[in-house]
């Protein structure tokens, strides 16, 4: 098969957070496939097709790159931030396992990007500075109680848990009951920080505790970092040592 198909992410907003090897695959591409949104963010290529979807129909979008790539074309399927962490990148291998078996001979590439976990991290200083891990909060894809699950063992680990998809209009609820279980489990002094539209110029973060996090600030563009023990303020800044030991466990 002579297509090829390379999964992008543009980063979490600003131009220049977009990898410059993802700016020549765009360059490169004859069609660029994925969520609305995300396209307009492109700058206008004459040349190229664009295949706008909307939210949701991520596998159906995996399935149009892969067939387009099938029939020749040079296809990027892109993604926020990066197109691994909880994005296009899964849902592409998903269809080209459960699809026609000539795509496995495409020539497939991921190009990494920078994820909102990241840049919001940077716009507060260094809450990632020891160790991590992220959590989606949306049940669209899996069960609450594996959330819930996952949850209470990142609490019980003492990681710092970076939350993504925190709450959408059609999800309102999921921080709050996030919250109430971790209130549970960890200090109410623990650091906590809404940092909305990182990576871009309205980005806007907000630092408060678990005690008194109000669950409604965050929306579909912010991501929420919940501290561990050791995660502290320095003025404005936020961040966790590198050397925990100071905190036992
Ligand atoms: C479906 S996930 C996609 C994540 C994306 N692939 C990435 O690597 O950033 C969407 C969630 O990422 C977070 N997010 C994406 N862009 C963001 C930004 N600029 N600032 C804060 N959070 C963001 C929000 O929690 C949002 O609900």
């Amino acid at each position: 098969m002579s297509g090829s198909l390379v999964i992008v992410g543009i980063g979490p907003g600003k131009p220049e957070l977009m990898t410059p090897a993802t700016q020549a695959a765009l360059a490169r591409a004859s069609d660029v496939v994925g969520y609305g949104p995300y396209l307009a963010r492109l700058p206008e290529c004459s040349d190229q097709r664009r295949h706008a979807s909307d939210n949701r129909v991520e596998l159906e979008r995996a399935r149009l790159a892969l067939s387009l790539a099938g029939a020749g074309r040079d296809v990027v399927v892109v993604s926020g931030g990066d197109p691994g962490v909880f994005a296009m990148a899964a849902t592409v291998f998903e269809a080209l396992e459960a699809g026609d078996p000539a795509w496995r001979a495409l020539d497939i590439r991921v190009e990494p990007g920078v994820t909102a976990m990241l840049a919001a991290a940077a716009e507060a200083g260094a809450p990632l500075g020891g160790d991590f891990c992220a959590i989606s909060l949306s049940d669209n894809l899996k069960s609450w109680r594996t959330i819930e699950r996952r949850l209470a063992a990142a609490a019980e680990a003492d990681f710092v848990i970076a939350l993504y998809n925190p709450a959408s209009k059609a999800r309102p609820h999921q921080l709050v009951l996030a919250f109430e279980l971790l209130r549970q489990r960890k200090a109410a002094d623990t650091v906590v920080l809404f940092v909305r539209a990182a990576g871009t110029s309205e980005a806007c973060v907000v630092g408060t505790t678990l005690g008194a996090a109000d669950a409604t600030r965050a929306d579909m563009r912010t991501l929420v970092i919940v501290g561990a023990r050791a995660t502290r303020r320095i003025g404005r800044w936020v961040y966790t040592p590198r050397g925990e030991e100071s905190v036992a466990l």
